[in-house]
């Protein structure tokens, strides 16, 4: 049934990502998203919203579907298109999506893909166990020495930029800065293009990509046993280019890092307010990878993607031009009664649970594996050293739509 005036404008005036309700509680919104049988169009964004599970999931995995234009667009077009979106005039940010394989389709995002596929496995990032229990540790044993902390400023913002730092090989000294490089760059990714968070991005881009090209001449002159050491090879056999390699080092500490932090927020969250879960957890930390994946998919970090569509297409049942621009709300699927039993219920021990968290197709998260046992490691660890914790003030969440994390997460640690 084709959308009525009615219900467009119920979802007009409740889908606004830029208000605080919206950020506070999107699934009700999302919920009306998935009464439709045709896909609602965000002007602001100029995008077809996606939400139902099989809709989601279809696009995604559908090869005529794409994240760049310039795959299938002339370049005044794309060029038209970006001034829109005020992607232009950011010569480093340009830079670094141009060669990023986030932004890439077909053989060349393939090629880009392959070189890091094998670093990224299961098995291979096993070996990092050690290295993210020491950083847990370490942050726990400073932690341990106060009753009252934020969550997400005392502890879990610290985490994935040392994990993901030691995998490139970045020095523990400069990892802190890893987090307000990635957040200022991928902030400019969300609805809210101001020129001050233009500005900020830009900034933010010039500087990674010096630090990076200083860190690649020194691993240059004196190679270690990290990634870094492994893309510069790749780069000097002719697998990469230079700008190639800079802009996939940036984007494996960039894509990782908010998201990381998000999730854990969430995940903490999502605990404290169903305490027999928590409890759960906390007498049997056998259940943590489960626990992990329903965190993911409960309140997903990241429930927004676009892809363009490269050919003349049909969704929903509907025709669509070339250049439609689609939205994957991951974030609304994972709630898609469709697909999942109960979808609103928090539960640790979910099964099956093949959840869109970390997207699907040929951009299905390249740092999954990593970021499972990252946060796989972190609730084993806090919850074996703390018996209660409790939630000290209602958290706020961030505004936005690509996005989803709380600000801070007051807690009192007994
Ligand atoms: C819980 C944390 C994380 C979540 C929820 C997450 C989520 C996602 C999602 C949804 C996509 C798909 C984008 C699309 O459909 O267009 C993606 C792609 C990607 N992620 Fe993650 N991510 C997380 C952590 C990480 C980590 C730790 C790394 C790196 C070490 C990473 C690296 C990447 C990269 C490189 C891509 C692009 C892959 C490609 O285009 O082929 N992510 N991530």
């Amino acid at each position: 049934m084709p959308i009525s005036s009615y219900q467009y404008k119920a979802i007009q005036q409740a889908f606004q990502p830029g208000q605080q309700s919206f950020a506070e509680n999107p699934y009700g919104v999302y919920a009306l998203l998935r009464d439709l049988d045709e896909p609602f169009y965000y002007e602001d964004m100029n995008v077809y919203l996606l939400s139902r599970y099989q809709d989601v999931e279809g696009v995604a995995r559908d090869g005529r579907m794409v994240r760049s234009l310039e795959a299938f667009m002339p370049a005044d077009y794309v060029a038209e298109q970006q001034h829109l979106a005020n992607f232009h005039d950011m010569p480093n940010h340009e830079r670094f999506v141009q060669f990023s394989m986030l932004e890439r389709d077909g053989d060349l995002h393939r090629r880009l893909r392959m070189i890091v596929l094998q670093e990224f496995t299961r098995s291979w990032v096993a070996q990092y166990t050690s290295m993210i229990q020491q950083t847990v540790d370490k942050l726990l044993d400073a932690l341990m020495a106060e009753q009252d902390i934020d969550f997400i400023g005392d502890f879990a913002a610290h985490i994935p930029g040392y994990v993901i730092g030691h995998v490139l090989g970045v020095a523990d000294e400069d990892c802190p800065m890893l987090r307000t490089w990635s957040e200022n760059i991928v902030q400019y990714f969300d609805a809210d293009r101001s020129e001050a968070r233009k500005q900020l991005a830009e900034q933010a881009t010039a500087e990674f990509a010096l630090y990076l090209k200083d860190l690649i001449a020194q691993r240059g002159r004196r190679p270690g046993k990290d990634l870094l050491t492994r893309l510069i090879s790749a780069s000097n056999a002719g697998r990469l280019s230079e700008d190639e390699l800079i802009s996939t080092s940036m984007l494996i500490l960039a894509a990782g890092h908010g998201s990381t932090i998000d999730v854990l927020g969430n995940g903490m969250l999502a605990l404290l307010n169903h305490p027999d879960q928590l409890d759960s957890l906390s007498s049997n930390p056998a259940q943590a990878p489960a626990a992990v994946q329903e965190m993911i998919r409960y309140d997903s970090p990241l429930p927004f993607f676009h892809r363009y569509a490269s050919v003349d297409c049909e969704v929903m049942g509907m025709p669509y031009p070339v250049g439609t621009k689609f939205g994957l709300l991951y974030g609304s699927a994972n709630r898609d009664p469709r697909q999942f039993s109960h979808a609103d219920r928090f539960d640790i021990n979910r099964y099956p649970n093949r959840h869109l968290g970390f997207g699907r197709g040929a951009h299905l998260c390249l740092g999954n594996n990593l970021a499972r046992l990252n946060m796989e490691i972190t609730f084993a660890s806090l919850l074996a050293r703390v018996k209660t914790i409790e939630l000290r003030q209602t958290p706020r969440f961030r505004l936005g739509l690509a996005s989803r994390g709380v600000r801070e997460l007051a807690l009192r640690l007994l």
